[in-house]
């Protein structure tokens, strides 16, 4: 089928690049400039596993993007929207990029297409978006609107879209639905599982995915209640981490303990500094809004955003009660991406700390694996910026483990120690055990486990090539 794909960011290139794998035709269009040139010269504008290589087999073939919307919608039998829906100051989203979409969209209409929403967005979009299209002059006859929600996480966006535990598809008829099916179909009926060229399968991902059909209210709502559900469960997890260190007992413990409860699950009990990226925190306001603006106080969700506020300032808590005074430290952070496998840094928790850290007077020395470049354009000169974590921890007096990459799971501690003026690591990530890590001679803190200090430092934090030695 030929397909358009409006928006060029995370969810749209990897949708586009996806759905050329499964052997649509695609036209992936943006009205950035820019990025669109540095996708037709070949380049890779961001970091997620596998994009590089579906893009290598596809792009100029199957793949191919444009600037000029009406053309690639006049070509095309379903028009996927994925442009972004940022929180406006009250916290509801933004549509207006949809609603630009929807208006050049209409002018387009030459036989049936379906168009998709892809972008999260409140209940009643489609309805609106339906609405806008044909009041610029569309035929109500020629077109349908659908809601099609987006999973994928970043980092792995990839394979989820292409192994997902579901495929919800809102449609208020089956001339509608059946043309999503279509499109899903070489993952629905198993086809492109079978293909010996097929992205590799993570971990135990059931396949064939089921696809849902749904109203297109349900499919919107489902969207927004499944973020908030995700985060719901991480600011559940972070407020017991904070009763455990209050007493003394050890979250992974009992995360262990809850989430072997096949009714609550273990995936997404991962104490730490919050939620961040572009999904989660605008998510949660919007649908807050929408619940508000449908007469119920959705005072759960106030809760969950609270609890992650406040993650942020215990963290910081932490770094002050290891550190005494902030001024004139000089801290290595580890992760400035929201979470690890991106170089995503939007609302990024390790961004807001660090600002906060600087704002203090500490003096900051930092590495991420893919998010260094997008950081820079935020914290400018104000931070040094290392080539590696052995680089950045170099005459520092603490260690800051901000995002969970797997390189910063798997550091030489011995060579860590060597580096660092103190051996004191907080971790707010949960990525090392206590136990092996005072062995190393680290004090260390982390997250809804109680800190530990080496029997030798004890009393004072001795440098790090004093207890080397000792
Ligand atoms: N990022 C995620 O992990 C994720 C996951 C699921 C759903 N979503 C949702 O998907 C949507 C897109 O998110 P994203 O992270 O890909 O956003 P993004 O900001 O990375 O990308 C949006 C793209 O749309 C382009 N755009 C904006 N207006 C346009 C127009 N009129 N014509 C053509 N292109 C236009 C922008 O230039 C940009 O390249 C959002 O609603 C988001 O909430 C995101």
């Amino acid at each position: 089928m030929r397909i358009a794909v409006v928006g060029s960011g995370y969810v749209g290139l990897v949708a586009g690049a996806c759905f050329a794998e499964l052997g649509h035709d695609v036209i992936v269009v943006d009205n950035d400039e820019q990025k669109l040139a540095a996708l037709q010269a070949g380049q890779v504008p961001i970091h997620e596993n596998f994009l590089p290589e579906l893009l290598n087999r596809h792009r100029g073939k199957r793949l191919t993007f444009s600037g000029d919307l009406q053309p690639a919608v006049k070509e095309s039998s379903a028009i996927f929207i994925a442009v972004g829906t940022p929180p406006t100051e009250q916290g509801e989203a933004d549509l207006s990029y949809v609603e630009s979409v929807a208006r050049s969209i209409s002018a387009a209409i030459n036989g049936y297409k379906v168009v998709v929403e892809k972008s999260t967005v409140p209940v009643y979009t489609s309805e609106w978006v339906r609405r806008v299209i044909l009041r610029n002059a569309a035929p109500p006859d020629l077109f349908d609107v659908a809601s099609n929600p987006e999973f994928l996480r970043e980092g792995n966006a990839v394979t989820d879209f292409l192994y997902p535990d579901r495929i919800v598809v809102g449609a208020n008829n089956e001339r509608c639905a059946a043309v999503l099916r279509e499109i899903y179909a070489p993952l629905t009926d198993g086809r492109y599982y079978r293909r010996p060229e097929a992205i590799p399968q993570p971990g135990q991902v059931p396949i064939p995915p089921k696809l849902i059909v749904t109203s297109t209210q349900s499919a919107e709502l489902i969207k927004h209640a499944s973020n908030a559900f995700l985060a719901m469960k991480i600011s559940f997890i972070n407020a017991v981490a904070s009763v455990c260190e209050a007493v003394g007992a050890d979250v992974k413990q009992v995360c262990q303990g809850i989430g072997s409860d096949s009714r609550i699950g273990a995936r997404f009990f991962n104490p730490g500094i919050g939620y961040g990226g572009s999904c989660f925190p605008k998510d949660l306001k919007a649908f807050r809004a929408v619940a508000r603006e449908c007469g119920y106080e959705f005072r759960l969700l106030d809760e969950v955003m609270r609890i992650n506020e406040e993650q942020r300032e215990r963290f910081l808590r932490k770094v002050r009660s290891a550190l005494w005074t902030l001024r004139g430290k000089r801290l290595a952070v580890l992760g400035l991406a929201f979470k690890g496998g991106t170089d995503d840094i939007r609302e990024s928790p390790a961004i807001f700390l660090v600002e906060t850290l600087l704002q203090e007077g500490c003096r900051i020395a930092a590495y991420d694996p893919a998010a260094q470049e997008r950081a820079r354009e935020v914290l400018g000169s104000s931070v040094d910026f290392a080539a590696d974590a052995y680089e950045a921890a170099r005459g520092a007096d603490a260690l800051l483990i901000l995002t969970e990459w797997d390189e910063f799971a798997n550091l030489d501690l011995k060579r860590m120690y060597s580096q660092l003026k103190y051996p004191v690591v907080i971790d707010g990530r949960n990525l090392y055990d206590g136990e092996s890590m005072a062995e190393f001679g680290f004090t260390y803190y982390s997250v809804g486990r109680s800190a530990v200090i080496p029997e030798h430092t004890r009393d004072a934090a001795a440098p790090a090539r004093t207890l080397k030695n000792s």
